[in-house]
């Protein structure tokens, strides 16, 4: 049987965000267990129904990564209390028919949720606004376990880069529950 695919959503595009660090380590943890990659797509227009069609060349390349993964794990931070926009941007494109006969790319996948933030909160609030919108979509969202990491500070290396001392048994809880989810899933 082929190796299960994980696509990364990471809902940051600065170059040292927590949630992407968060993600490249659940990729190592994850290790040859999956096919683990981080969709890169800082490269995606604005959501415009004038440019919707012909559907744009960035567009089609991260739907067809969309599609051809078995599950899909966000790392989301959370802004004013909801997830940022970019993310939201990329989802209103996700969330389009491609064609007449092709449905959305979104509806049925797996979906498990992250997120780490340097404040108290722990990006309960954004995970849970994104809950709302992937579940409108139709995914298939793992609700247990979410991963919800406050106080990044308390958890960074000399270099400030994420160590993850304290948090790390849960996201390995979290990997091992999501590969079980999309592997139970990828049977039915
Ligand atoms: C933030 N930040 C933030 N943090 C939080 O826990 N709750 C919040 O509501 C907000 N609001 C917010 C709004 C805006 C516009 C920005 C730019 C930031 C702080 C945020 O968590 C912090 O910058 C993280 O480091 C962002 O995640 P990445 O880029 O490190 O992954």
């Amino acid at each position: 049987m082929e190796k299960i695919k994980i696509l990364a959503i990471v809902g940051s595009l600065r170059k040292d965000s927590y949630n992407r660090q968060l993600a490249l380590t659940a990729k190592e943890l994850i290790g040859d267990r999956a096919v683990f990659n981080l969709l890169e797509y800082q490269d995606i227009p604005l959501m415009n129904q004038d440019i919707e069609f012909p559907t744009p060349e960035a567009i089609k390349r991260v739907r067809e990564e969309v599609k051809s993964s078995d599950g899909i794990w966000f790392f989301t931070p959370e802004y004013n209390h909801f997830f940022p926009g970019v993310l939201k941007n990329l989802i209103d494109w996700l969330s389009r028919p491609i064609n007449d006969k092709e449905p959305q790319v979104l509806a049925g996948k797996p979906a498990a949720i992250s997120g780490i933030t340097p404040a108290m909160a722990g990006t309960s609030l954004a995970q849970d606004h994104l809950v709302t919108l992937i579940s409108f979509l139709n995914m298939n969202v793992m609700n247990v376990p979410r991963l919800t990491i406050p106080n990044a500070m308390q958890q960074l290396d000399r270099d400030g880069k994420l160590a993850l001392t304290a948090s790390y048994p849960y996201l390995e809880k979290q990997a091992n529950a999501f590969l079980g989810f999309v592997t139970k899933q990828r049977k039915e």
